[in-house]
Parts: structure tokens; sequence; C-alpha cells
């Protein structure tokens, strides 16, 4: 048997460069290395946490479901199925809360920037977020996940709740590692400082922005003094993100690029990202499935899901001395 690996995003509006790189590329390549048993999931528990609208939501999780075919996850080799559906997590989440002290939640990054963000919606489900990202990953027997880095505290999270919950309870978890893309770490166009994230967007590049959009947002992209193309993250944060873009879509080393450029200027440099950005993206704009298309392949994905969860449910629950559901 292949070793399960799962992740998920969030339908929580248009998704971004840094889904890409740092998720859905890395997806994408692993489902096909053909090593792994891939689950591709929708997390939308999770962005009930952040204000939204009932009405968007449906739409929303249908959106992440295209852009995951868009980007090439094929349900004939992944599970591609909506979270909810397979509420077993929220159960799971709940047994986990009880081996968590607190103070392990509350000094999450994720939870303090999100609170900070939104001082008006600091809620519950944001301080218990990372044990049902725990829960999500351990019902499934997953080995691997991958992330961008700033899930990396809370895949930590979910490794420490795994042994525990062993040590107690007998083996029944699998310690899952992070498996990190190439480029975990897409910064802001316009605050190379901050990472590119839906909660800043005038500093993202939309995956369905127009070719005119693309052009114009990497063109008026913060870029540092001087005009040597040259990586240095430290003195030259903005061009050394631009650079990091480049190299990872056109899959051409940093030094190469680098080469390329010797002598020219930030103009061309730039005009250049912006083609390499909007053939990398067309696929985006192309495919374009019917919402009954959608639903078919996720209710189909659903029903694998849910086979693999209830079966891990029966597990937990006996190694805790609860009853089974009969009938
Ligand atoms: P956002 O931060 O925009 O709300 P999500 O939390 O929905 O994005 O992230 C979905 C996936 O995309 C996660 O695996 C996350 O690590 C990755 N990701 C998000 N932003 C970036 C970024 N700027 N660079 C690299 N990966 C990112
Ligand atoms: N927390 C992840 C994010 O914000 C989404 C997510 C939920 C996830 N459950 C997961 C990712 C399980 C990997 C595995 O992007």
């Amino acid at each position: 048997m292949k070793p399960i690996l799962i992740s998920g995003i969030q339908p929580t509006g248009r998704l971004h460069l840094g889904n890409y790189l740092g998720a859905l590329k890395n997806f994408v390549e692993l489902q096909n290395s053909g090593k792994y048993q891939c689950y591709f999931f929708i997390a939308d528990y999770h962005s009930l946490t952040i204000d939204f609208s009932p009405k968007q939501k449906e739409k929303e999780i249908l959106a992440v479901a295209q852009s995951y075919l868009a980007a090439g996850i094929d349900p004939k080799k992944s599970v591609i199925f909506v979270q909810s559906q397979a509420p077993e997590s929220t159960e799971l989440t709940w047994i986990l809360s009880t081996i968590t002290p607190p103070g392990e939640l509350n000094r999450m990054t994720q939870f303090k920037d999100k609170a900070q963000n939104d001082p008006n919606n600091i809620n519950m489900g944001l301080v218990t977020y990372p044990l049902l990202m725990a829960a999500d990953i351990l019902l499934y027997d997953a080995k691997f996940v991958p992330v961008g880095d700033d899930q990396l505290q809370h895949l930590e999270l979910a490794r420490t709740l795994a042994r525990k919950f062993n040590n107690k309870f007998g083996k029944t978890f699998i310690e899952p590692q992070a498996i990190l893309a190439k480029t975990a770490r897409v910064m802001s166009l316009d605050n190379p400082q901050k990472k590119m994230s839906k909660t800043l967007p005038s500093g993202c590049l939309f995956l369905d922005d127009s070719e005119k959009e693309i052009m114009q947002k990497i063109k008026s992209a913060v870029t540092d003094s001087g005009s040597e193309i040259k990586y240095d993250e430290k003195n030259k944060p903005g061009l050394s993100n631009l650079l990091s873009i480049y190299s990872e879509l056109s899959e051409r080393p940093v030094m190469e690029l680098e080469k390329k450029y010797y002598g020219k200027g930030y103009g061309e440099f730039k005009t250049d990202l912006a083609k390499v950005v909007v053939n990398s993206l067309k696929s985006f704009h192309i495919l374009n499935h019917q919402p009954s298309i959608l639903n078919a392949i996720l209710n189909s994905g659903f029903k694998k899901a849910k086979k693999q969860v209830v079966a891990k449910m029966k597990e937990i629950k006996s190694k805790l001395g609860l009853p089974q559901v009969s009938g």
C-alpha cells in the first residue's frame, strides 16, 4: 500500500500565487509522482472561522474544486472532497481537545495574526482551528502533508497529539510529516516583508487575474533600490521574491536567471516575468467546469473518504472504551 498524503485549502475567496506555489503546484507534482495515495479536500469547516456570507460559501467551495482541477489534480488519481461532508473530523477534534493544554493553542502564530487582523471576530473556532486540522490529518492515517511554511506549527501540534494519544491509549495514529514546497513562502507584491495573503489583497496575484491585471501588478511590484538583478533576501527582498517566483514557474535556477539579466534593468526582467506568470496561469482561465460536474466529482470523493473515516472512528472509539454505533 502506498503511503497516504493529505492536504486542504480553505474556501475563503480567490486563490493567489502563494496558494499555487506553496500548495497547489506541489499537490499536483506529488500526485503525479505516483508514490502516494492522495486526498485533497476543501476545508469549509475551517473557513467558518472568518467572516463569510452563506450565499457565497457554495460558490467559494466550487471555486476551490475548480482550481484543484485547473491546477492538474485528477479525480482519477486523487480523492477530492469537502471536509464538512465527512464530519467525523469534528468528532475527533473534540477527542483531541481533551488531551490538549489550552496554552498550546493560544500561542499559535496564525491564531495571533488572525485575532489581530479582525479583532471583532475572535472566536473559539480560531483557537481550536489547529485541532480540526490535526483531526483532518490523523483520521486519514496520513503520513505526508504538503503545506506552505505558515502551517508547520500546526503540523507540529498534530505530531505531538498523535504521540500523546498513542502513548495514552495504544498505537492508533501515524505521526505525519510535512512536505514543504520549494517556494514555501511567496511574499506580497507590495510589501515583501509580509506573506502574500488573501487578507492583504493589494499584494496578491490572483490565479484568475486577467493578463492585463497580471502585467500591471508585476510592473508596479515593489523592487529595491539599485538596478542589479541579484538574489539577496536581506538587501533586495522585493526582487528576491520576484526571482523566486520566476524561477519556480519557469523551472530555471535563480543563478541562470541572474546571468540572463546581467546588465539589464528591472523593466525587462519584469516584462518577461509577467509573460511567464500569464503563461503558467492560463489553465485557470480556460477550464470552466459546470457546477453539476464539480458536484459529481466531490460526491464520488466523499464516498471514498467516508469509508476511510468510518473505519478509523471505530478504531479510535474502541481505544477509548466508547460504545460503537450499532444498527
Ligand atoms: P491565505 O493565507 O491566503 O488565507 P490559506 O490559509 O487558505 O491562504 O492557505 C492555503 C494553502 O496555501 C496552505 O497550504 C498555505 O500554506 C499555502 N499558502 C498560503 N499563502 C502562501 C504564501 N504566501 N506562500 C506560500 N504558500 C502559501
Ligand atoms: N489550515 C490549512 C490552511 O489554512 C488548511 C487545512 C485544514 C489543512 N486542514 C488541513 C492543510 C489538513 C493540510 C492538512 O491553509
